[in-house]
């Protein structure tokens, strides 16, 4: 198998230290358009194999596409990321023709690959990649309920006092402070509701903190974070390389699915080796709905910017 990660930035150095460590792929390709700074990376990266112990190749290069031929799975993590204060929306006009260049690039040489999409805004890039690409649906995957849903279960197990690994949470809808949708009244601790446990407030402090669990760690570090997302994309990468099915929110192109369509926006669906297999369909209560569909009005009016 193998893997190219375009974007050496923090989060696709950490998704390739990721992948390496996991051995997910024989070959890594980490690309990069800054002369020689994916080559660095994966020369330290390397350096830690025999400290580590795992098998995978990494090759660094500054932008020679010809390098990433045949990949299996290829994640774009190019453009800016956020800086203090900045929402992810406000990269839409630098990171659009990032990723519609990489994507082009890309297909040149993997015209069969799956590509996840992690750049910002997310779905918006997403909806672009799949719409420059010209690929079936099911081969985008726009990263970020993964990373949202882990950041949930971090608040929720801080409140609950319990492992987050016993948590089944999720978060649907747009990758924006405003737009996600942690689903509280669907989490469990080992299938016990968790709202059995916690009062409105907590419920509310939880929600409100995952939603702005980005902006705040871009706060506390001064640009946006990279271990969670790194390792949400690699999570989604093993689904898809050891065909898994793992039940993930990702943002998916929908055909009606959940009222919509025209769009690409987070819900549950299971990856395996052709990428997104299938939508699950939640039942949602009213105000679920209601917030679904608030927050796919704000993706359209994101992706309205650009013109598809
Ligand atoms: C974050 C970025 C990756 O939420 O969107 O950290």
């Amino acid at each position: 198998m193998k893997v190219t990660v375009v974007g050496a930035g923090a989060v696709g150095a950490t998704c390739t230290d990721n992948i390496a460590r996991k051995e997910l792929a024989e070959e890594l390709i980490l690309l990069d358009i800054k002369e020689g700074f994916a080559e660095g990376k994966s020369i330290d990266m390397m350096q830690t194999s025999a400290l580590l112990g795992f098998d995978t190749k990494i090759k660094g290069c500054t932008n020679d596409y010809a390098s990433t031929a045949d990949s299996n799975v290829v994640v774009i993590t190019s453009g800016l990321p956020r800086k203090p204060g900045m929402t992810r929306e406000e990269l839409i006009g630098t990171n659009a023709d990032i990723v519609k260049g990489v994507t082009e690039n890309i297909l040149k040489y993997s015209p069969n690959a799956v590509i996840i999409v992690v750049s910002n805004p997310m779905d918006t890039m997403t909806y672009l990649t799949l719409k420059t690409s010209g690929l079936p649906k099911n081969r985008i995957i726009g990263m970020g309920g993964a990373l949202d849903s882990a950041r949930f279960k971090y608040y929720l197990s801080q409140e609950l006092g319990c492992s987050p690994a016993d948590l089944n949470a999720m978060v649907i809808g747009g990758h924006g402070d405003t737009t996600m949708i942690p689903l509280i009244k669907h989490a469990t601790w080992n299938s016990i509701p968790v709202t059995q446990f916690l009062s409105q407030d907590q419920q509310e402090k939880v929600v409100s903190a995952t939603m702005v669990g980005g902006a705040t760690l871009t706060k506390l570090i001064g640009t946006s974070a990279w271990y969670a997302p790194g390792a949400g994309t690699a999570a989604i990468v093993e689904s898809i390389l050891r065909d898994e099915k793992k039940l993930l929110p990702c943002s998916v192109s929908l055909e009606g699915e959940y009222g919509q369509s025209d769009i690409a926006i987070g819900v549950p669906v299971v990856i395996g080796k052709n990428g997104w297999e299938k939508i699950i369909d939640l039942q949602l209560s009213d105000d679920e709905k209601a917030a679904f569909a608030k927050s796919a009005d704000a993706v359209r009016n994101m992706n309205d910017v650009l013109s598809f």
